[in-house]
């Protein structure tokens, strides 16, 4: 029976406004700054008593891992637009489509991205309507192109125009990013999902830093243009991920070089591509793979089709990049051990 999720998200609009302490208040009305002889200008001096702290609540949290999934990939940058979103659709597929195991494997794409979610666009996932919940109130993925995926723009109220944006303050965007790290089941017929794909949003803010404190990541690809601009938040993308303990994979050069139809030379429209490579080589990162500029990768996600569910001539090319791409990404998760910690959710 499907119920409307906007009930989980209702605990989000009722956060409570605090105020600033009374104690704050009254010192601050209280304090007359007058001339005397100790103090001949005026100058408003220090209050004796001690500035307010802002209380803390033991120790950190715990990292763990989400349950009902064995293994989480990320896809991020720094910067914004440089295809985090195109990249982590397709990266999905192609995990779905190139899996090392004996069986066809189990793969999600959460979309973390509270402020501009893409995930279903691309999935082809817009007019889905509501996800179902489960028996424990979880939230039941919405899948397309075999793909199991959630985002917050399933759970939000439909408008007519598609244009309103998600105005809300952080403690409001931290709760929803938890509600989807905690609250999804991903499981499949009481299986666990093989490999879940999370799309970041861009920047090294809240939403990166809740994840690397309470989500054992597996691994972190970090998405980049050959620009110096994308290349810096990219270097700080890999700081970020290196302070909160998430492994990098390695690094995806996008848009790399666009292969003129006519004269058929590839030009690197948005610098060279050797860049990007020294770059990879002073943060010690592989470079897994350089996807250029192709109209059909743009279209596909337009389209909710992306390029590796399309059998065209002119995404060969890059359907063999991402084969590539998600071998090594399948590899590298083969070399994880994933035992340590408890799971949470
Ligand atoms: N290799 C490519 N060739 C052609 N178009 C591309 C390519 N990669 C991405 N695009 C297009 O660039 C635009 C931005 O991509 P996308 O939304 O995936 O970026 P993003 O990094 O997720 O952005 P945001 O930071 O806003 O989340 C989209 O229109 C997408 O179709
Ligand atoms: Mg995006």
């Amino acid at each position: 029976m499907q119920r409307s999720v906007l009930y989980t998200l209702r605990p989000l609009l009722q956060v409570p406004f605090k105020t600033a302490s009374c104690s704050t208040v009254r010192r601050i009305h209280t304090t007359r700054w007058t001339r005397s002889h100790e103090n001949p200008l005026g100058i408003p001096k220090r209050d004796p008593n001690p500035a307010p702290t802002i209380p803390r609540r033991g120790a950190p949290p715990q990292k763990s891992r989400i349950k009902g999934v064995k293994q989480i990939v990320v896809v991020a940058s720094g910067k914004g637009g440089v295809g985090k979103s195109t990249v982590a659709a397709n990266l999905a597929i192609s995990l779905l489509h190139n899996s090392p195991l004996k069986r066809s494997p189990t793969v999600g794409l959460l979309d973390l991205d509270i402020f501009g979610p893409s995930i279903p666009k691309l999935m082809g996932l817009e007019n889905a309507g509501d996800p179902n919940l489960s028996d424990e109130n979880k939230l039941v993925p919405l899948q397309n192109h075999g793909v199991k995926t959630m985002s917050i723009g399933y759970l939000l109220p439909p408008n007519p125009a598609n244009d309103s944006p998600v105005v809300w303050r952080g403690m409001m965007v931290m709760k929803a990013v938890q509600q989807l790290l905690f609250d999804v089941d991903w499981t499949n017929n009481n299986e666990d999902l093989d490999v879940l794909v999370i799309d970041m949003p861009p920047g090294t803010g809240d939403v990166q830093l809740s994840l690397g404190q309470l989500v054992d990541v597996d691994g972190a690809v970090i998405v980049s243009t050959p620009q110096d601009v994308a290349l810096i938040d990219a270097r700080k993308g890999v700081g970020m991920f290196n302070k909160v303990s998430i492994p990098m994979i390695g690094l995806l050069l996008n848009m790399s070089h666009f292969t003129c139809t006519s004269c058929t030379t590839p030009h690197e429209l948005f610098g060279s591509s050797a860049n990007f490579e020294k770059a990879a080589g002073e943060l010690g990162l592989e470079v897994l793979g350089k996807l250029p500029l192709v109209p059909s990768i743009s279209d596909g996600g337009d389209s909710g089709r992306p390029i590796t569910v399309q059998s065209n001539s002119e995404g060969e090319e890059v359907r063999g990049i991402m084969k590539d791409v998600s071998e090594k990404v399948w590899k590298w998760l083969g070399g994880r051990d994933t035992s340590s910690l408890g799971t949470r959710g």
